[in-house]
């Protein structure tokens, strides 16, 4: 599964005058890493590396990534094509198993979607625990942790057991979601039907109401599928670091994705679409003057950054940042909606990308600059934003769990440290301290 090829080349390291050779690993599109495996046993040394700007976790066969290029890949296949050509159930399906479903395998796998696609009753009433306004973020990762005690048989046997604990997460975090919105409006709930597709399920289950059935929109249905493709997996960010590093020390899939979503909620990561929505409200409240935002964002003296710009690992265009400026105005024609705010983005970005502060930064645009202007056209409200992005991303985070759960080079997360504080100092009894001053 983790296809590393380990190459003759050696990394020369001379320390105290003395040469170590450490092994070079190469993965399938030619990336190289050294293996520091040993540096410490052999050395003494550690290496230090703060935010894993340059550190590689694992092998993973799942995505590819490059950010000088702007390439995104899905177990081998362009993002492009899948997004113009699958559903969301397809990719889910594509980035689980590893490979693009059969017919028979995908009625297989959206008839298990549709089983698990109620919740149970009693997880209902949790929602009325919730304070008003509470953070849509903090009741999703809540309800997807107390999977565990409402599904707790699966959880001895993972591995055999994956695909209908994957549906069952896949199936009862849109009903959650969705749910979380209803009660959120104080309307009744509206539960999950079989005969539609998934994102049509949701919409549903999001819009309908006894006063006003929705009537499923087959643009708003495929704008929400490409959304949720784009968003399936992005190799080893912060939240699927996450559901790594957790589920490393054996805990079960639904609390690994629970931490997950709880990584995904901040500004720097999953928040920012919202974020991004926020600062382009307030720019056209304003008046439109979104020079002082791009002034602010170059100072140097101002905490502020351009929300839904730069990307630790893009130097250039985000592959996902085109496909969704193009269906972002593809929706608004479609549904004839006119939006000041996609007006807003589209000088913004323009204006960014010819100053020399972003250009010397290769700051670009970024997956969340665009994809909150369509979740607003089709009527997603801007603070479940980030619980859109956690339902897309969620195949990604199974893919990655069940990865590390099956590699044979599996050890428990556990990074090493400098310590840089005090010295061993003698013990001062209570009577004799000074105390923090
Ligand atoms: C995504 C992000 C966290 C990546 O951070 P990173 O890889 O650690 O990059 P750095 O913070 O080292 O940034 C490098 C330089 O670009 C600047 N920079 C990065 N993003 C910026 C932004 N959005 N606006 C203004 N300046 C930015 C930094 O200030 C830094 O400048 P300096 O070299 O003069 O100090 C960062 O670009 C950011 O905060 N973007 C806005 C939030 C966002 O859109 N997040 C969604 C990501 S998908």
């Amino acid at each position: 599964m983790t296809n590393r090829i380990i190459t003759d080349e050696k990394a020369e390291l001379i320390l105290d005058g003395k040469t170590y050779h450490l092994p070079v690993i190469m993965g399938t599109e030619g990336e190289k890493a050294i293996d520091i495996k040993s540096l410490r046993a052999q050395t003494g040394y550690i290496t230090m590396d703060s935010g894993f700007m340059n550190t590689g976790a694992c092998c993973s066969s799942i995505t590819f990534l490059d950010g000088e290029e702007g390439v995104l890949s899905y177990r081998g296949y362009g993002i492009e094509e899948l997004a113009e050509n699958c559903t969301f159930v397809e990719v889910s399906y594509l980035l689980d198993n590893g490979c693009l479903p059969s017919q028979e395998q995908l009625s297989n796998f959206s008839q298990m979607l549709g089983k698990y696609a109620m919740i149970h009753e009693d997880m209902i009433r949790f929602f009325d625990g919730f304070p008003p306004n509470s953070p849509p973020m903090a009741i999703l990762s809540s309800m997807v942790n107390s999977l565990c005690s409402f599904y707790p048989d699966m959880l001895d046997n993972p591995l055999e057991n994956i695909d209908k604990m994957a549906a069952r997460l896949l199936s009862k975090v849109r009903t959650i979601a969705a749910f979380s919105y209803k009660k959120s409006m104080g309307q009744p709930l509206v539960y999950p039907r079989h005969d539609l597709s998934y994102c049509a399920n949701f919409l549903n289950m999001m819009f309908d109401s006894p006063v006003k059935p929705y009537e499923v929109d087959d643009t708003v249905v495929k704008a929400l599928n490409k959304l949720l493709i784009l968003h399936g997996d992005h190799e080893q960010n912060c939240s699927t670091s996450t559901v790594r590093v957790v589920g490393s020390a054996r805990v079960n899939l639904y609390a690994s994705i629970s931490a997950g979503i709880n990584a995904l909620w901040g500004p720097l990561h999953g928040g920012a679409n919202q974020a991004v929505m926020e600062m382009l409200d307030k720019i056209h409240m304003e008046g439109g003057n979104f020079k002082k935002y791009i002034e602010r964002a170059k100072d140097p003296n101002d905490p502020f950054r351009l929300v839904g710009f730069g990307h630790r690992v893009y130097k250039t265009h985000d592959p996902r940042a085109r496909i969704i400026k193009k269906a972002c105005e593809d929706v608004l024609n479609a549904l004839n909606v006119k939006d000041p705010l996609l007006d807003i983005a589209r000088e913004l970005e323009a204006v960014a990308l010819s100053d020399e502060y972003f250009i010397e930064r290769n700051l670009y645009p970024n997956v969340d600059f665009y994809s909150g202007i369509i979740y607003r056209a089709i009527g997603i409200p801007t603070n479940m934003f980030t619980v859109m992005f956690a339902l897309g991303r969620l195949p990604g985070w199974i893919a990655h769990w069940k990865e590390m759960w099956d590699d044979p080079d599996w050890r428990i997360s556990r990074p090493r440290q400098i310590y840089v504080g005090h010295k061993r100092r003698p013990f001062v009894p209570i009577e004799r301290r000074t105390g923090c001053v």
